[in-house]
């Protein structure tokens, strides 16, 4: 039986750094407000001619620099974004073109903020099932394009960048033990942006109506965001026969360090060390934060025995997910 792992990891953030003090000058909030509601201190912003193919360009070739493979090996590239270059082409198509992918298959997915771990279900899949060789799967994020600077509740809390991943079915890794999502598109309402698709498309009305930035009922988000996260990470265990003691390190969405913070606690047995965050220094930036903070993990800590790395994850649409990540040799 064939069995997708996470061979190579990668990111890419922004060298522009936009910080609580930057913040102040732009609305009326506080360094102390934003570090004791979000935990955030500070979050990178792409440059003026960065865009989200090339941050997510970079993340893929970090991830293929640190495999022993070429860009021709890539047999498939899944981007996931909800802020893409272009609404067509796809961003993959560009990724694909800026890394020389020749081989490779291309197409966006979109699943928010667990967009990440919707793209590794998918590459799982496509492995295991033999349909694709090598998959890069790249999370992209330019959220301070859909940010609106004038509205102190949203703009404090998203930042840029991109992580990427390459699974295949041989080499050593990390092994995709399982994966399980879920969605609700009841609450659609919680977090959206209102205008640019084809149900409002972009006009001068919209653009004044400010109706291209993100819309967000921010308690109600965290409520669900502690549950659902809660519930996915725990149906994932049970389907591998595992417990929260398998559990060595994990990794929630860093949407709100009271978000991860809450649920931590719902296992009992995390340590505060084993709880790993980017949160302070790159905000929520969407469909990435997993991705980034996987890579950081990797490049920081020696992964292997039998302890399994926990990935949760939660975002507009309403859409969530959780996927168990083990040790594996060739
Ligand atoms: N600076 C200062 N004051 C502020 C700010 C700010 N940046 N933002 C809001 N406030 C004020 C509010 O106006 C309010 O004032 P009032 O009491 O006079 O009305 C007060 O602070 C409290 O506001 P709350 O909204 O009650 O604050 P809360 O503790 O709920 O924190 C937050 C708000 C941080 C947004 C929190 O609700 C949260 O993190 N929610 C989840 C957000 C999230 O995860 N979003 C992303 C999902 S991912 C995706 O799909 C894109």
């Amino acid at each position: 039986m064939l069995k997708a792992r996470i061979i190579a990891t990668g990111s890419y953030l922004p060298e522009k750094v936009l910080s609580n003090a930057d913040l102040e000058k732009i609305v009326d909030t506080s360094d102390e407000w934003i570090v004791t509601r979000t935990g955030m201190k500070e979050r990178r912003i792409a440059g003026d001619n960065e865009s989200n193919s090339d941050m997510g360009a970079c993340a893929g070739k970090n991830a293929l620099e640190k495999s022993s493979l070429k860009p021709e090996d890539i047999d498939f590239i899944i981007v996931s974004t909800i802020t893409p270059d272009f609404p067509f082409p796809s961003t993959a198509c560009l990724i694909q073109k800026k890394l020389g992918l020749e081989n490779a298959a291309a197409v966006d997915i979109q699943a928010t903020c667990s967009g990440y771990l919707y793209a590794l279900d998918m590459a799982k899949a496509f492995v295991e099932s033999g349909r694709y060789k090598i998959i890069l799967v790249v999370a992209s994020e330019k959220l301070s394009s859909i940010v609106d600077y004038q509205e102190r509740t949203t703009c404090v809390l998203f930042g840029d960048g991109a992580g990427a991943c390459i699974v295949s079915a041989k080499g050593k890794g990390l092994f995709v033990e399982s994966i399980a999502l879920g969605a609700d598109g009841n609450l659609d309402g919680l977090i959206y942006m209102p205008a640019g698709g084809s149900n409002e498309p972009a006009s001068v009305k919209t653009v004044e109506e400010r109706k291209h930035f993100i819309k967000m009922n921010g308690k109600e988000v965290f409520k669900n965001a502690v549950r659902r996260m809660e519930k996915a990470s725990k149906d994932c265990l049970e389907e591998c026969g595992l417990s929260e003691k398998d559990v060595e390190w994990f990794i929630a969405h860093q949407a709100n360090d009271r978000i991860i913070e809450a649920v931590g606690k719902r296992f009992s047995h995390l340590s505060k060390k084993q709880i790993y965050k980017t949160i302070h220094k790159y905000g929520n930036t969407s469909a990435s934060s997993v991705a980034i903070a996987l890579d950081e993990l990797l490049s920081e800590e020696k992964i292997e025995g039998e302890g399994r790395i926990l990935l949760t994850a939660f975002g507009s649409g309403l859409v969530w997910g959780a996927a168990i990540l083990k040790p594996i040799e060739e």
